[in-house]
């Protein structure tokens, strides 16, 4: 009976708040859900194993490269505790989403968390989150979970039963965000970007540009490149963030649901 962390973490948003989630459990392994070249259907889960599922909200929807990876795998009585990390606006159906295709894949899902860290494509929302006191709250629900795990590992029926998540069906319409980065004068040509894109948009001999139909906006080549050669278009996005900024401003809270 194992603990599992899986996430899809672009630019380190989730990661960082799936590392202070896991720091009091005793995790045996980290699945990256981010990388192309991996054999999902190659990890499989028995009964008692829990996995957190940390995701980041795009579009207040589960990206879809998580999701191909994770329905690759295979479950046996496993638990799965969805982690929904969002940029201060709403997760709307992340949460449910990503509920629902666990449990179609065979796993209870007995506790979930949403949490705020910042904005991948507009910084100033959710600026600087995790900070201290989202540290601490997400500590104390580690302690939770930590607890809950006991119980689940100990065969406790009770402690396995999948409990009800916020989000609506049919999920909210997302069809992708019109900002797709591209490579300026800087770039140096070191192919960084091309490697480590999930979606493989990038073509490794020309990696100043982007395949914009298998872009999937998730900002990881902007926040990796070395020469900081990547980036949107300002005007792009100057526009969205005054729309967003009503939306963005007040502080949303962290959530546990147990
Ligand atoms: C394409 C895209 C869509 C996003 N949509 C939302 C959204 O609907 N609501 C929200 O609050 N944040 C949204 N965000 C912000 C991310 O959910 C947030 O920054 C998250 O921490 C990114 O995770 P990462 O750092 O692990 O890549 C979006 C980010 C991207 C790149």
């Amino acid at each position: 009976m194992k603990v599992y962390a899986m996430y899809f973490s672009p630019t380190g948003g989730t990661k960082k708040v799936m590392d202070i989630l896991t720091e009091s459990l005793d995790v045996s392994g980290e699945i990256d859900l981010s990388l192309p070249e991996v054999d999902y259907s190659a990890y499989s889960f028995e009964d008692g194993d829990v996995c957190l599922v940390g995701v980041p909200s795009f579009g207040g929807r589960v990206p879809e490269t998580a999701l191909v990876h994770i329905r690759a795998m295979h479950v046996g009585r496993a638990a799965a505790i969805p982690v929904i990390v969002y940029g201060n606006r709403a997760y709307d159906d992340t949460m449910l989403e990503l509920k629902n295709e666990l449990v179609s894949c065979g796993f209870k899902v007995p506790a979930a968390v949403a949490a705020v860290a910042e904005h991948s494509i507009m910084h100033q929302f959710g600026a600087g989150r995790p900070d201290y006191e989202d540290q601490q709250e997400l500590r104390a629900y580690s302690i939770k979970i930590k607890a809950l795990i006991t119980r689940i590992q100990a065969g406790d029926p009770e402690a396995f039963n999948t409990i009800d998540v916020p989000g609506n069906e049919p999920y909210r319409e997302y069809n992708g965000v019109p900002f797709k980065p591209k490579a300026g004068k800087d770039c140096t040509h070191c192919g960084l970007c091309a490697a480590k894109c999930p979606v493989q948009a990038i073509p490794a001999q020309q990696p100043e540009s982007v395949d914009e139909k298998l872009c999937i906006s998730c900002m990881r080549c902007v926040a990796i490149c070395p020469a900081h050669a990547r980036s949107l278009n300002k005007l792009v996005l100057t526009a969205a963030s005054a729309k967003m900024k009503k939306a963005c401003s007040t502080r949303k809270a962290n959530e546990l649901f147990i």
